[in-house]
């Protein structure tokens, strides 16, 4: 047990964290285009929170979430997400009186107590964005194409986009009452788990994965027909936006998303390639989140991305991030008695602001230029021997294999030549 992370966590390595790190410098530069600030939100919240924001009868809330009392009797729980948070923020600091609508992009850790298997954890990252506080349908639009456009600029291709509305509670109401009207037709091929939804949450039975009940949900009512006006121009409009900038989609008026805060504008971006975990994003509007947490009547949109499922789609189309980064130096001392003056010189060179590494095992030279090899030098300083006495060093440039005899107190400008730098 002390040896092996939680179940659905995971470790990330230094030759893995710089491809995070890549991701995450993407994803920066990205959002600031884009005009999205960061934010940087708690890892826990109160329960509450979650329980009014994401909705009580949703998977989440009902089996997913990391909830314990702390010391002073509070209700607390790992966020699962970060949209009710980020709505949480907005209204503590008092945003609604500031420029709207505020962008927001967060990348963290978000924990569900999921069943874990290639692509789904129980501590994974997202990268989300949130616009809140304007209720435009070109920012629908807007927040599709940031993540596509991130997508593309990776190189990922083959997405699929998928597009619904699922109208606000004026129609909801309307539609609601018609599939449960069809739905209670349909009793007996139900799973029981939609014998429950269809009480207390008509509209998940559609996300439903069992046989029996996709076949009844396909004949079921669609909530296109019974968007309201309002609701049907919007949808529209973001369609129209979408087509503009040649961002293409589908129609999917069977997703629903499993969250309960979405109103209008519904959207999940998918890779084939992942197999069962196919979304890699997944978003919409929730005109009502805001006042639901204690604020004033605000629209919002925006989505998540799993950084997992992204990295691993990354890999399976073949596309390489760059891996950790090489010292630029390796400092050799030719027997252990130099290994002082060789810590001397990588601190000297580290200083001057190369990356330096040193030998720590007292290796042979031998051994000693292998591993500088191996961790991919380009350069590597030699220190001791006769060259030591006349106060030099060796410099060995590890590509050609030439080596030089260089005075200590050039070796900073002659390496910052050789290195380009
Ligand atoms: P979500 O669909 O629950 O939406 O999650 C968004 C993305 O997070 C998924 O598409 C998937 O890539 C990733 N994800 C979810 N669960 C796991 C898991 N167990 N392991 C690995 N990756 C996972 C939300 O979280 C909403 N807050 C999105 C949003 C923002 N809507 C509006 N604003």
């Amino acid at each position: 047990m002390l040896t092996t992370a939680p179940r659905g966590t995971r470790d990330i390595l230094p030759d893995e964290v710089a491809r995070w790190h890549y991701l995450e410098d993407v994803i920066r530069a990205h959002c600031r285009l884009f005009g999205y600030g960061e934010i940087r939100l708690p890892l826990f919240e109160h329960t509450e929170l979650f329980q009014r924001g994401v909705g009580e009868t949703t998977d989440i809330v009902e089996k997913e979430m990391y909830t314990f009392t702390d010391r002073g009797g509070r209700s607390l729980t790992l966020r699962p997400e970060a949209t009710a948070s980020t709505v949480r923020a907005y209204l503590e600091h008092n945003l609604p009186a500031g420029p709207q609508p505020a962008k927001f992009y967060y990348l963290g850790p978000m924990f569900r107590y999921d069943r874990p298997q290639a692509g789904r954890y129980r501590q994974f990252s997202q990268f989300g964005v949130e616009a809140i506080g304007s209720a435009d349908p070109t920012l629908d639009a807007e927040v599709i194409l940031l993540a596509l456009d991130f997508y593309a600029k990776l190189g990922l291709k083959d997405l699929t986009v998928e597009l619904n509305s699922i109208g606000c509670p004026v129609c909801r109401t309307e539609y609601r009452q018609a599939l449960v009207g069809y739905l209670r037709a349909h009793e007996k091929e139900l799973c029981t788990s939609c014998l429950d939804r269809l009480e207390r949450n008509p509209l998940r039975v559609l996300d439903c994965k069992e046989e029996g009940c996709r076949t009844v949900t396909q004949g079921a009512p669609g909530l296109a027909e019974y968007l309201c006006p309002d609701c049907r121009e919007h949808f529209r409009l973001v369609q129209e936006c979408l087509k503009s900038v040649g961002a293409r989609y589908v129609l999917n008026p069977a997703l629903v998303r499993g969250l309960d805060y979405y109103t209008k504008t519904v959207f999940e971006i998918t890779w084939a390639g992942l197999g069962a975990q196919t979304a890699l994003c997944g978003g919409g509007r929730y005109d009502g989140l805001v006042e639901e947490c204690g604020g004033p009547p605000t629209p919002g949109v925006g989505f998540a991305m799993g950084l997992e499922r992204l990295l691993l789609a990354l890999e399976q189309a073949g596309i390489e991030l760059p891996g950790k980064e090489a010292p630029e130096v390796f400092v050799a001392a030719v027997t252990p008695e130099e290994n002082p003056a060789a810590f001397n010189l990588v601190t000297k060179l580290r200083r001057a602001g190369l990356a330096a590494e040193k030998d720590y095992l007292q290796r042979s030279l031998r051994a000693q230029l292998k591993q500088a090899n191996r961790q991919g030098a380009r350069e590597t300083v030699i220190v001791g021997g006769e060259e030591a006495a006349r106060g030099n060093v060796s410099l060995r440039n590890m590509v050609t294999g030439t080596q030089e005899e260089v005075p200590v107190r050039e070796l900073v400008a002659v390496l910052k030549g050789r290195l380009g730098k």
